[in-house]
């Protein structure tokens, strides 16, 4: 096993560092002269673009990648996407037909509320679509057509590499289906470069290990946080929540910032800490909004913002701030998750918990 890990402690944070390199092998020979070449979806384009609907599908973490790629998947493909989340899908016995693709996320592939999800849609006629870890997994067999994300194998039980290769494959499908619109060549040829320049990128966020642990350094006492994320970041409030959760075992909510008045407002006080994603995008001057009335409250915010943003959301210098790489705003969500990775790494190792296998959990959960 301590081979496996190489020179890190534990599976997550290799997982985590290796990024950079499972995000290329992802995009391996996918993007070829400006044009993106999924290979997996090629026979059923037609059918997806004709689609009356697309529906992301997943649980947990899989989940999240979905809604993180959800605003650009609509706003390439001019197709309403909407989320389920498996098991709530088939309580609900939710409405699906034969107009709509249904786009599977899985990292396993053997999730058993995500396969009972795909059996249901395949019986009312959807095209299924799996995105998927597993080569040979139930899922990649059973869909009609898919694609993998190569992230290579995940051992952490709390899924990290796996998250950010479903984003910029899902990316990557919003760019294919996208392709046949001229109205958005210029916005597309701006995200294939972001691509391309991404694992750059992720390398220099990574660079942020030692202030996040120092972050975690300030929380560990702590018995809850709470994260504010909006739009293309809402996905990483819940994704960073859901870490903090899973594996340092804190109390930790992701929250849409737009819903915060409307109830979350009433826990801020100067104790309870607040990370709020404030990344330069179209939602930023809204989350200006969020961070002014958080500080009229006397919140005690930790922000994430661009580089060289951090006098524009915290003027007076009262908050923490945390600096990220700017990207195209659809791929900003891969860089945000980042330093909440390492957060909840650090956090669990100082609470002295265990990081690669957390109490209760499971990496696959394959029963109902
Ligand atoms: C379990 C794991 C999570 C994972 C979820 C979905 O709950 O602990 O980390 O996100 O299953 O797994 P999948 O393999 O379908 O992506």
């Amino acid at each position: 096993e301590q081979i496996k890990k190489g020179d890190f402690d534990h599976f997550m944070k290799k997982e985590i560092h290796e990024q950079p390199d499972s995000l290329t092998t992802s995009m391996r020979g996918r993007l070829k002269d400006g044009v993106v070449g999924l290979g997996g979806l090629k026979d059923h384009m037609r059918t997806i673009r004709r689609s009356r609907r697309i529906i992301f599908i997943g649980c947990g973490t899989s989940y999240h990648a979905a809604l993180a790629a959800r605003p650009i998947m609509e706003e390439l493909t001019d197709i309403p996407v909407t989320m389920e989340i498996a098991s709530d899908m088939l309580d609900r016995k939710a409405l699906i037909f034969k107009e709509d693709t249904a786009v599977f996320v899985s990292q396993s592939g053997e999730t058993a509320d995500t396969l009972l999800a795909l059996e249901y849609a395949l019986q009312h006629g959807a095209l299924c679509v799996g995105v998927t870890n597993t080569v040979g997994s139930t899922l990649a067999r059973k869909t009609h057509c898919g694609v993998h994300i190569n992230a290579g194998c995940e051992i952490g039980v709390a899924s990290t590499k796996a998250y950010t290769c479903q984003i910029v494959v899902m990316v990557m499908m919003a760019l294919a289906i996208g392709s046949d619109k001229m109205s958005t060549l210029a916005q597309r040829e701006a995200i294939i470069a972001g691509l391309t320049k991404l694992p750059e990128k992720v390398h220099d966020v990574l660079k942020l290990d030692g202030e996040m642990k120092a972050l975690a350094q300030s929380l560990i006492e702590e018995q809850s946080l709470l994260m504010f994320g909006r739009g293309n970041n809402y996905a990483t409030a819940l994704e960073g929540a859901l870490k903090v959760k899973e594996v340092a075992l804190m109390h930790s909510e992701g929250m849409l910032a737009g819903e915060m008045k409307h109830g979350p407002l009433a826990l801020v006080d100067e104790y309870l800490p607040i990370i709020v994603i404030a990344t330069h995008d179209d939602s930023f001057s809204k989350q200006q909004s969020v961070i002014q009335q958080l500080h009229a409250r006397k919140g005690r915010l930790i922000v994430m913002c661009s580089e060289g943003d951090a006098s524009l959301v915290c003027p007076d210098g009262r908050s923490r701030v945390i600096e990220v790489p700017r990207v195209v705003d659809c791929l900003q969500p891969i860089i945000n998750i980042i330093p909440m990775q390492l957060l909840a790494y650090h956090l669990t190792v100082l609470r002295g918990y265990n990081v690669d296998q957390p109490r209760n959990l499971a990496k696959s959960v394959t029963t109902q």
